[in-house]
């Protein structure tokens, strides 16, 4: 592949966003991760998109503790700055994230507001999961992805995960089989993804 060819790549972040020590997370990101690449191959050879992951739980960030606004992005913390880096590297994003109490996860809400221009203009969606899909997280987090001024994809997913498909430590008992009913709206997601991010970039207004 030529250097030309190399720097077309774009990389995507499929972001792990529940910090909780016995969380399901992980393992619905790395299927989502995984299906995303094989769709990938499947409809492009050449393989324009490449996805990563991100773990907040590695990330570990403290309570926002920036004294300046993250929009002016002179940051003090190594922690900030290393956050920024690992953010810039990417061109599109994918969050992973449960539904609580009717919202998202604080820890994910917490590493958005550190950073504003390293999201900007970025294609961006998501993955919600509870016992309904999560549609009132998936309304709260579209809110604030507006607001920092992401490219929404139309297509989203809301996964159903019901006491029934959970063991007694509250682990899915079967993840491929609650996952494969989504197969086909993954595949959706990449092709997606892959025209934000390969369209010519008009402004946005709002
Ligand atoms: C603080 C908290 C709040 C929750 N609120 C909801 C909820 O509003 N709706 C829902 O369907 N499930 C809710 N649940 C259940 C979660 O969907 C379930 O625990 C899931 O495993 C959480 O994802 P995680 O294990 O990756 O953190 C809640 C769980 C926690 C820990």
């Amino acid at each position: 592949m030529g250097e030309d060819a190399v720097n077309d790549i774009k990389r995507v972040a499929v972001v792990v966003a529940s910090t909780r020590p016995t969380r399901i997370c992980p393992g619905i990101s790395t299927w989502l991760q995984r299906e995303l690449r094989s769709a990938h191959e499947a409809s492009s050879p050449v393989g324009l998109v490449q996805y990563g992951s991100i773990d907040l739980a590695e990330v570990n960030l403290p309570f926002l503790d920036e004294p300046l606004i993250p929009a002016l992005g002179q940051y003090q913390h190594e922690h900030t700055k290393a956050w920024s880096r690992t953010v810039s590297g990417y061109d599109g994003f994918v969050f992973v994230l449960p539904q609580y109490n009717w919202g998202y996860p604080a820890v994910l809400k917490n590493a958005l507001d550190f950073l504003f221009e390293e999201w900007d203009d970025k294609p961006v969606t998501f993955a919600t999961y509870g016992t309904h899909g999560g549609s009132m997280a998936a309304a709260q987090l579209q809110t604030v992805l507006a607001g920092l001024h992401m490219r929404e994809l139309d297509d989203h997913l809301e996964i159903v995960i019901t006491l029934d498909d959970l063991d007694r430590d509250w682990q899915v008992k079967d993840l491929e089989a609650v996952l494969a009913p989504y197969r086909e709206h993954v595949r959706r997601i990449d092709r997606q993804l892959l025209d934000a991010l390969t369209a010519a970039e008009a402004p946005i207004t709002h």
